[in-house]
């Protein structure tokens, strides 16, 4: 079975909907390792209670980005993994790790790219009063959200829609589309 990591930098909703497939019998891969960039992020919570390994790192604790993904590196090779899931990892993948894993990193986005990349795609879209938004999986480039897109998914803002609202229906679009497509990826031939 491929192996997976998921790198996540915050509440880890996207990873624990990938676990909770995983659990279900959904995807035909293992999650082999949990990243995280942010010491007491709740990401390593939900890591520690799928019984799944977690590496817990901070950039400011090593030389530099390259030492930083040099570490990263050896832990995924450790473990094996063949695919790199970032969700919600708030960091651009360097040199080191794009050029290991070229073509074998994908990303999740709260927009349809390429309107609204970078920070607060929500935010974005909602203050835009856009009509249409929604979620983008993508392979991951040395932009900021700008690889080859992989799917996506359309959310409608409501007349009524706030940002609230507008956020939870992304959400819900995003647990169910990155356990499937992450399930496409893992099922084919290498
Ligand atoms: C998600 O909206 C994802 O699309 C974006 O960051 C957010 C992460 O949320 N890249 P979570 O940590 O998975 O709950």
């Amino acid at each position: 079975m491929k192996k997976i990591a998921v790198f996540a930098s915050g509440s880890g909703s996207n990873f624990q909907a990938l676990v909770d497939a995983a659990k279900a019998d959904q995807l035909s891969c293992e999650i082999a390792l949990m990243v995280c960039d942010k010491p007491g992020a709740f990401a390593i919570e939900r890591a520690d209670k799928a019984g799944i390994p977690s590496l817990v790192i901070s950039p400011k604790d090593c030389a530099s980005k390259v030492d930083y993904e040099k570490q990263i590196l050896q832990k995924l090779n450790e473990s094996e993994v063949e695919l790199i899931v970032l969700a919600g990892y708030m960091r651009l993948i360097g040199e080191t790790l794009l050029s290991a894993y070229e073509g074998r990193i994908v990303n999740i986005h709260p927009s349809l790219l390429p309107s609204f990349p970078g920070k607060d795609a929500i935010g974005q879209a909602f203050q835009a009063k856009v009509m249409i938004t929604g979620v983008t999986v993508h392979y991951v480039d040395e932009g900021m959200d700008t690889g080859p897109i992989i799917a996506q998914e359309a959310v409608k803002m409501d007349e009524n829609e706030t940002r609230e609202s507008l956020e939870a229906k992304i959400h819900q679009v995003e647990h169910l589309l990155y356990p499937n497509v992450i399930q496409k990826l893992c099922s084919r031939e290498k």
